[in-house]
C-alpha cells in the first residue's frame, strides 16, 4: 500500500485488496424480461412503459438488511427489446435471481452488510449516497479499489426513513460511470413510514415509485453517448431526453388514487423544475419528504426544482383525473443562469471554446458519432418527463395524513460560523480558492459540534448542487435569490417547501449566500473524513470537491 494512503486510514480499514478474477470488462447481454405490450396507440408513438420495480431484473427490490455481494460491471442491457445497450451494472445474485441496480430496502436499525466487487477495468468505490456512515464506510474515492478488487462495507443504518441511493464516487470517473449506468434507490423505512403506507394503502413498486430521472444522449443504435467536450467539462454534461428508471420515451399506467412519488435526479448537471399538469391545468400536489427523511407535514406544492443529487417525496392525487386522461410529469421552463457561450469564448484558458456552443442549444458535433448529430436543449429548457395514463381502477377513500413524522431541531444558537466561498479561475471551479487534494482535509471540525456554514456563489458563474457525504443538515437561510427562487419561497428565509425539512444536497445559483446548520455528531470512533462537493459530476470529477476533518474531543483522540 502507498505509504501516502497509509497515513489516511482510519480505524478499521475495509479493503481486502483481494482479487477475484479478471478485473477487465466482459460483454454480457441480458435479455430483459418481457414488458407488458402496449396499447397499439400508445406503442405508434413510440412510448415505452415505465420499468418499474420487478417487472424486470433491473431495479428490482431487496431486502439489504444483510450480507450480499454486489458487483459492477460491464452488460450489455436490453433497456428496449432486441436492442441491447451497453452498460455498466450493479449486479447482485439474489435466490434464483440475477438482479441489475437493486432498489436497496431496509429497515432503520438494520445493518447493511455489502461485499463490492469492482470487476469494472478501471477504479470504482460504491458511496451510499444520503447514509449516516463512518468515514471507511462512505464510499469517499480515497477508498477506490481497483479491477477485481473487493470491498466490504459494513453498515448500520442509523437514517430516519427517507429516499436515498448509491452510486460509484472513483475520482474524476464517478460522471462516466453514473451515465454508464450504475446508480439506484436505497430506501430506508421505520414506523414513521408504516403509518404513511398503512394510511394511505401504499405498497412499494406499484403505488408507491421510486423514479429515476436522467437525462443522456443516445444514438440511432440504442447505444449511451458520453462524449463531453470541453465546455462541457467546464458546465457539465447535459442530455438530450430524459430516461426514467432507464426507460426511454416511457409512459406510466395509473388508476385514480394517491401515489407516492419518490423522485431522484441522477443526471450529470441538468437541473429540473418539476410540476405536473392535466393539459393546460397544473395539478397540485404535496411534499412529505426531503433528502434526508420524511418531513413533519405534508406541505401542499405546485412546482419544484430538483438538482442532480437531490431527492423529493411527494404524494400526488390523481382522483380529479378521469380515466383515459394524461397527466404530465414536466419540467418548466427556468433561467439556467450560467456563463453562456460568449462568457466561455472569451475565457482564455477554456479548454474548448468553439465547442461551447452547445450551451445555446445548438447540437453538439462531438456527440454526433452515430448516423444523426444529437440535439441538447440547455438547462432550463421545458421538457416532458413522464406522461401518466389514468385507467379504471377500485374506489379509493383515504386522505393525506396531517402529520407524518417527528423532525429533530438543530440547536444553532452560538454556533460557529464558517464562509465557504465558490468560485472559479483558469476555467477550473474552486472551493475556498482549492481544487480536490484527497489527501489533504483543509476543513477540521470537532465532533459533537454544531456549525453554520455560510455558502456564496459569486454571481458569475452558475448554479452548485451542494452536497455533503455523512451529515445531513437544516437550511437556515437563503439570502440574494434570483426572482425565479424567491417566488416559491414558503417564508421569510427565501425557503422552498421541501427545504424546510432536512437535506444533504441543496442547489445555490449564482449571487446567493445560503446558510445551513449541520451537527458533527455520529457513534463512530476517532477521525473521520467526509466530502462537501458539488453534485453536477463534471464539476465533482474536475476537483470542485473538498474534504472536512470531523475531531474527536481531546479525551479519546487516540481512540
Ligand atoms: Cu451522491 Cu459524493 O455523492
Ligand atoms: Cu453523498
Ligand atoms: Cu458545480
Amino acid at each position: 500500500m502507498n505509504p501516502r494512503r497509509r497515513r489516511w486510514l482510519l480505524s478499521g480499514a475495509a479493503a481486502t485488496g483481494l482479487t477475484l478474477g479478471a478485473g477487465s470488462a466482459w460483454w454480457w447481454r441480458r435479455r430483459s424480461s418481457a414488458l407488458a405490450p402496449l396499447p397499439a396507440p400508445l406503442a405508434a408513438r413510440g412510448l415505452n412503459p415505465l420499468r418499474l420495480p420487478d417487472s424486470d431484473p433491473l431495479l428490482a427490490v431487496i431486502d439489504a438488511g444483510r450480507h450480499f455481494t454486489i458487483s459492477a460491471r460491464a452488460a450489455e442491457y436490453e433497456l428496449l427489446p432486441g436492442r441491447p445497450t451497453r452498460m455498466l451494472l450493479y449486479e447482485v445474485e439474489h435466490g434464483e435471481r440475477t438482479l441489475f441496480n437493486p432498489i436497496l430496502r431496509v429497515r432503520r436499525g438494520a445493518v447493511i452488510q455489502a461485499k463490492f466487487w469492482n470487476r469494472l477495468d478501471q477504479t470504482s468505490i460504491v458511496h451510499w449516497h444520503g447514509l449516516r456512515v463512518d468515514a471507511n464506510n462512505d464510499g469517499n474515492p480515497h477508498y477506490a479499489v481497483g479491477p477485481g478488487e473487493i470491498y466490504d462495507y459494513l453498515i448500520p443504518v442509523h437514517n430516519r426513513a427517507g429516499t436515498c441511493w448509491y452510486h460509484p464516487h472513483p475520482h474524476g470517473l464517478t460522471a462516466s460511470q453514473v451515465y454508464r449506468g450504475l446508480a439506484s434507490f436505497l430506501i430506508v423505512e421505520d414506523e414513521h413510514d408504516d403509518a404513511l403506507a398503512r394510511a394511505l394503502d401504499l405498497t412499494l413498486g406499484t403505488t408507491d415509485l421510486p423514479l429515476l430521472i436522467q437525462d443522456r444522449r443516445i444514438d440511432a443504435a440504442e447505444q449511451f453517448v458520453h462524449a463531453p467536450n470541453g465546455a462541457d467539462r467546464f458546465l457539465g454534461y447535459l442530455g438530450a431526453e430524459v430516461m426514467v428508471n432507464y426507460t426511454r420515451r416511457p409512459v406510466l399506467d395509473a388508476t385514480p388514487r394517491i401515489y407516492r412519488l419518490r423522485l431522484l435526479n441522477g443526471s450529470s448537471a441538468r437541473i429540473f423544475r418539476l410540476a405536473f399538469s392535466a393539459g393546460e391545468t397544473r395539478l397540485p400536489f404535496h411534499l412529505i419528504g426531503a433528502d434526508a427523511g420524511l418531513l413533519e407535514r405534508p406541505l401542499p406544492a405546485q412546482e419544484a426544482f430538483l438538482a442532480p443529487g437531490e431527492r423529493l417525496d411527494v404524494l400526488l392525487d390523481l382522483r380529479p383525473l378521469r380515466p383515459g386522461a394524461i397527466v404530465r410529469l414536466q419540467s418548466l421552463a427556468f433561467d439556467p443562469m450560467t456563463l453562456n457561450a460568449a462568457e466561455l469564448c472569451i475565457t482564455p484558458s477554456n479548454p474548448d471554446p468553439k465547442h461551447a456552443a452547445h450551451a445555446t442549444g445548438v447540437s453538439n458535433p462531438s456527440a454526433a458519432n452515430a448516423s444523426a448529430p444529437i440535439t441538447v436543449p440547455p438547462n432550463g429548457a421545458r421538457l416532458d418527463i413522464l406522461p401518466i395514463r389514468i385507467v379504471p381502477g377500485p374506489i379509493y377513500q383515504r386522505s393525506i395524513p396531517v402529520s407524518i413524522a417527528t423532525l429533530p431541531g438543530i440547536e444553532s444558537r452560538g454556533a460557529r460560523e464558517r464562509v465557504i466561498e465558490l468560485d472559479h479561475a483558469q476555467g477550473r471551479w474552486r472551493i475556498n480558492g482549492v481544487e480536490f487534494d484527497m489527501l489533504a482535509t483543509p476543513i477540521r471540525v470537532g465532533r459533537g459540534s454544531v456549525e453554520i456554514w455560510e455558502v456564496r456563489n459569486p454571481p458569475n458563474g452558475m448554479p452548485h448542487p451542494m452536497h455533503f457525504h455523512g451529515f445531513p443538515f437544516k437550511l437556515l437561510q437563503r439570502r440574494s435569490s434570483p426572482e425565479q427562487i424567491r417566488r416559491i419561497a414558503v417564508d421569510a428565509r427565501g425557503l422552498a417547501a421541501a427545504e424546510t425539512g432536512w437535506k444533504d444536497t441543496f442547489t445555490i445559483w449564482p449571487g446567493e449566500q445560503v446558510r445551513f446548520a449541520v451537527e458533527f455528531s455520529h457513534s463512530y470512533p476517532g477521525e473521520q473524513v467526509y466530502l462537501f462537493h458539488c453534485h453536477n459530476l463534471e464539476h465533482e470529477d474536475a476537483g470542485m470537491m473538498i474534504n472536512v476533518r470531523v475531531v474527536p474531543p481531546r479525551s479519546d483522540a487516540h481512540a
